[in-house]
């Protein structure tokens, strides 16, 4: 069993990992270990207490001993305002305005299964697979009761955390901050991994050391956005790859988050992961409750690329969910670079026609489809086709696409609200805006105030008759601005610090409930692309569209980045047309292709205006993608290079190692170059493999190797003289 409680010990117990707390003489939680698997032992001797000037002792500690102070503890629940100084996660003010809390060990409880969380996404498990710990916390001066709670699955060395936080007293209390995870490390040198980035060029890797003070990312846009995405990695300073501990932590969260870490006086590292605490309280009356989102955290002993998978596993088996979770995803055609808004009912079917000529499997008709949207100046709110400009129904759109052997999908941004649309005009006060301020634009439009239920209502009724209408297979929700102004019409004044985390609610519910009245529609999330690529999110969307940047090289950053935290079956990825919209760049096809197999796969591009030779060449692409697509989407993933080098190489394995593909892309072409050597990983050493490749030779065997061989000598790369190159290197076994 994974958990174990003895006498206030708790030791969590993974395939790799011991993760353990301790509850102390006086009741306080101390964090006694997270690591590489240990034999059971107790880890509190590590902690040793010392006397620090201006670091408080408690009052039950009795005069004499000033060792023992909640300043310098490994704590499992840090709280603001009586002892400890350095950042906190939890942090309320009472009825009388005191900001001031401590909380106690009342006692723990072990349960099958992984707990779920009400209205939020949450890591889900059978009972065979996962437990759940649920530790009781309590300050009974403040009058708030504390759940923490501890999901396990053992077998992805996952561990979640989230927290229910009671109003357990007679007066009204307001949270101020209600961090998901506290986590304390007594000693370490660390670096910080994080993800940002900007619009078209999301999730660039920064790593940093970790120094005295305090460093943090976060959003306050009210979404998890493209400049900080909400996953971070704690890794000991010569951490690589292959070797070296780190921690992930992923928040299933899409709103606005705080990842913080404090190195203190004691070179003690803390690292705090919530919601951001500029943009929230919420307001407990007696017996309320509130439930914290979940952080997923992963702990690995042998690298980042362990990390990485781990991860990958986790999100694809028990984070994405209904059918779509072990189907294969369409390859799709979206029309967007291929026509933005200028298209008509005959152009989207030329586009079909072509398509189902290819084997596609699914046509999306993006944005400009409805109301009079014929530039991104309007409509938005008015989900009703433009039968004008479609030259028919939605109805009539669908079954000719249908009749061509395609499924029909549709690009919609429910959240977005144009100035000039009806919806709009009729209810103003739907918008999110601060009553007296003229609300900032942005793509000149507003936000629909999603945390109202009635908004939500008419917005899940309007996409349930367009689903229904159009006969639509699939959805790309999309939501193209930051959140300014938040301010709900609906809200008392005491209740405007709770709008950011009720939008967010908001928007799951709708999710929820769409899916419940439509269980086979596959929906793609977006956000401006990758503004909304969180673990969250793909609870309900089990793909999301991972940047507006389509250009080939740009992705190949984009999409390793990404891979850190999210698996390859959640990355929308389409070849576009040459040179690219974003960048101006030329790449081969091959090189397109080959990056877009990273991920989902699609084309996004006027394939009506392609010669029959192009055409061709998309029919062998698909071709393979199809014999590829099991392995890409299931198999384990591999960095075997980087972006930084002249050559970025990964690597898919297949869970039994029966099979491998290497993928790289040249991006920094040079004469008389060296030989870049690549060391495959994931082999059954004794296997013995055929290497082929998938290019001019048509995938003949160019030699075979043992799985030992190729992992330990490698394998060699040769330059090409064509800048932005690419390869596919297939490893089966003999
Ligand atoms: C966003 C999306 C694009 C496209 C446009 C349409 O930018 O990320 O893929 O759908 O909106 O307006």
């Amino acid at each position: 069993m994974p958990i174990s409680i003895r006498n206030g010990l708790i030791t969590i117990e993974t395939a790799g990992t011991t993760y353990q707390m301790k509850a102390d003489s006086l009741s306080t939680l101390i964090h006694t270990y997270y690591g590489p698997k240990i034999d059971g032992a107790d880890m509190s001797p590590l902690i040793v207490p010392r006397d620090r000037g201006f670091s408080g002792n408690p009052a039950e500690v009795g005069m004499f001993d000033k060792t023992y102070s909640l300043d310098t503890l490994p704590l499992e629940l840090s709280s603001f305002g009586d002892g400890d100084y350095r950042i906190t996660g939890l942090h309320a003010e009472d009825a009388e305005g005191a900001r001031a809390l401590r909380f106690t060990f009342k006692g723990a409880k072990i349960l099958p299964g992984k707990y779920s969380l009400p209205g939020l996404p949450a890591v889900y498990a059978d009972e065979t697979e996962a437990e759940t710990l649920e530790v009781y916390m309590a300050d009974e001066a403040a009058g708030i009761g504390v759940t923490l709670l501890y999901g396990v699955l053992p077998e992805t060395d996952i561990i979640t955390r989230a927290m229910i936080v009671k109003n357990e007293g007679k007066a009204p209390v307001r949270l101020l901050k209600a961090a998901s995870v506290s986590l304390d490390y007594v000693y370490g040198d660390f670096d910080l991994i994080t993800f940002h980035g900007r619009h078209a060029m999301e999730r660039n890797l920064t790593r940093r050391e970790v120094v005295h003070g305090m460093e943090s990312v976060g959003s306050v846009r009210g979404m998890s956005s493209h400049h900080y995405n909400p996953f971070a990695i704690l890794a000991e300073k010569d951490t690589d790859e292959m070797h070296g501990r780190c921690f992930g932590f992923s928040f299933l969260y899409s709103g606005e988050f705080l990842f913080e870490t404090e190195k203190d006086q004691v070179d003690a590292t803390r690292v705090i992961m919530g919601i951001h605490p500029d943009d929230f309280s919420w307001e407990l009356q007696p017996g309320d409750t509130f439930t914290t989102p979940e952080v997923m955290m992963s702990m690995s002993g042998e690298g980042l690329g362990k990390l990485s998978r781990n991860f990958h596993r986790a999100i694809r088996e028990h984070v994405i969910r209904g059918p779509w979770r072990d189907r294969r995803r369409p390859v799709l055609i979206n029309n967007w670079e291929a026509t933005y808004f200028d298209f008509d009912g005959k152009k989207l079917l030329e586009i079909a026609d072509t398509a189902a000529s290819c084997g596609l499997d699914l046509f999306v008709l993006d944005d400009g489809w409805f109301g009079k949207r014929n530039l991104d100046d309007s409509s938005l709110g008015d989900w009703a086709p433009n039968e004008e400009k479609l030259g028919m129904s939605l109805k009539a759109l669908g079954e000719a696409i249908r009749e061509k052997g395609l499924m029909f999908g549709i690009w919609v941004e429910p959240e977005g609200l144009s100035v000039n649309s009806d919806l709009y005009r009729q209810h103003p006060d739907w918008a999110v805006a601060v009553p007296g301020r003229n609300p900032e634009l942005s793509r000149h439009q507003l936000i629909l105030d999603l945390s109202r239920q009635d908004v939500q209502d008419h917005i899940l009724a309007r996409l349930i008759a367009i689903v229904r209408e159009g006969g639509i297979s699939y959805i790309k929700w999309d939501l193209n601005r930051s959140i300014s102004g938040k301010y709900s019409a609906h809200l008392p004044k005491e209740r405007q610090g709770e709008f950011s985390h009720r939008y967010v609610l908001g928007v799951y519910r709708v999710l929820e409930m769409l899916l419940a009245e439509f269980p086979d529609l596959l929906i793609e999330g977006c956000c401006g692309g990758g503004g909304r690529f969180d673990a969250g999110m793909l609870y309900y969307t089990p793909q999301i569209w991972c940047s507006d940047n389509t250009d080939a090289v740009n992705r190949l950053s984009i999409q390793y980045g990404t891979s850190f935290g999210y698996p390859t079956s959640a990355m929308g990825a389409h070849v576009s047309a040459v040179p690219n919209h974003q960048t101006g760049r030329n790449t081969p096809m091959k090189t397109r292709a080959i990056t877009a197999m990273a991920g989902t796969f699609g084309y996004e591009l006027d394939i009506t205006k392609m010669s029959e030779a192009e055409l061709d060449e998309i029919r062998s692409e698909v071709g393979l993608f199809r014999e590829l697509n099991e392995l890409i989407r299931t198999g384990d993933y591999y960095r075997l290079s980087a972006p930084k080098d002249v050559c970025t190489v990964w690597e898919n394995v297949s869970r039994d190692g029966a099979e491998a593909l290497l993928s790289g892309v040249w991006h920094g072409i040079e004469a008389n170059s060296p030989v870049f050597y690549v060391r495959p990983q994931g082999l059954v050493p004794d296997a013995l493999y055929e290497v082929s490749s998938c290019d001019a030779d048509g995938g003949r065997p160019m030699y075979r190797m043992s799985g030992a061989a190729l992992m330990n000598g490698g394998v060699a790369c040769l330059m090409p003289d064509r800048e932005y190159d690419s390869f596919l290197i297939r490893m089966k076994r003999a």
